[in-house]
């Protein structure tokens, strides 16, 4: 009944949504995509704020910054996310991408709500645990990302907020014109691709001595095979108790192997098209999945220590998408 009430109130109010696809699509054609400013940063952003008006995931924060970024201008937020914020209000509708922590198995609905809470649990734990918590946070390709802004009660961390510099000027101007308060992050300007992105990182003051909480979530699969593996190296150098927590899609989507020979091709030419961003890396995904991953995460002198993915390991599907956690000897 709730759903069906969602679906009405969207079909009435869906020429408002039309408009803000319309927006949506020319801010990020006009203005992201020729300044280099990253298109794909927006989807998860978007997310977490549907699941925020649905009330399922609070973050303030994502909210606020919606209305100051360079594609979430004020009008893609009242055509949009007010117009599901309302949709949501008056038929209570919870469910499908709006769930939180979401289904289990996640499905592609809900893979990003499955992707949110996985990385939650794990920042949550890496930063409150009473045995060597970890003393600095860092969030590799940090896009729109808010975590840093709405710290796990108990947390004393260092924040490090890692992107291009288009990208990252782009959330700091969005940060500034919302009034969020960002002092306590120091920003960092770097390409993974570079070999020495690593130095950027210490020379804003990183401490190669503390317990380290890496995020790099939505980031691996824009990136080519040796600049995944140099940052894993990079994370095992740091000290005991440290974690990567970090998301990859099936080697074989990657790749256009069955079974994702059709979806993945379709999934590959639309993500170049729209967000003129390639989809390059992944890990193969055939059963048994954990092992796949935790042969690449040993030759790189990490340890697997979570795994999770969305649908089943049930020949003939093999799981699309992965959310992995590693950690340091
Ligand atoms: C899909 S977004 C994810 C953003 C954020 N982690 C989140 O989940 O909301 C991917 C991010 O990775 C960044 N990125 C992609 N390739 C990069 C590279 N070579 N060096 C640094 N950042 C990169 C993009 O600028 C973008 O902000």
């Amino acid at each position: 009944m709730r759903l069906l009430l969602f679906i009405l109130i969207s079909i009435i109010l869906s020429p408002i949504l039309i408009i803000g696809l319309i927006v949506y699509t020319y801010r990020l054609r006009r203005f992201s995509i020729p300044q280099k400013i990253s298109g794909t940063a927006n989807e998860p952003h978007g997310a977490r704020v549907l699941m925020h008006v649905a009330g399922t995931r609070k973050d303030s924060v994502a909210y606020a910054l919606c209305g100051h970024l360079p594609v979430y201008s004020l009008a893609v937020r009242y055509c949009m996310i007010e117009v599901f914020h309302l949709a949501c209000l008056l038929s209570g509708y919870k469910g499908s991408f709006f769930s939180y922590p979401g289904p289990r198995p996640s499905t592609l609905m809900t893979f990003i709500s499955h992707r949110t809470s996985f990385f939650d649990d794990a920042i949550n734990d890496a930063l409150t645990r009473a045995d060597n918590p970890a003393r600095q946070f860092v969030v590799l390709g940090a896009g729109f990302d808010t975590r840093c802004y709405d710290l796990p009660t108990g947390a004393d961390v260092k924040c490090f907020e890692v992107d291009m510099a288009p990208t990252l000027n782009a959330k700091i101007t969005g940060l500034r014109s919302a009034g969020i308060p960002h002092d306590h992050v120091s920003f960092v300007e770097t390409d993974f691709n570079q070999q020495t992105w690593f130095d950027a990182l210490v020379d804003a003051g990183l401490d190669t001595s503390l317990t380290t909480f890496i995020l790099w979530e939505g980031v691996t699969m824009y990136l080519n095979e040796d600049a995944v593996l140099d940052t894993f190296k990079l994370a095992a150098g740091l000290p005991e108790g440290s974690e990567i927590s970090f998301d990859y899609f099936s080697g074989e989507l990657i790749n256009l192997e069955p079974p994702y020979e059709k979806v993945g091709s379709r999934m590959l030419k639309s993500s170049m098209k729209y967000y003129e961003e390639e989809l390059l890396y992944g890990i193969s995904t055939q059963k048994p999945a954990r092992e796949k991953v935790e042969k690449v995460l040993n030759d790189c002198c990490l340890q697997l220590s979570k795994l999770e993915h969305t649908q089943t390991e049930e020949p003939p599907t093999i799981p699309m998408y992965c959310f992995a956690t590693a950690r340091t000897d």
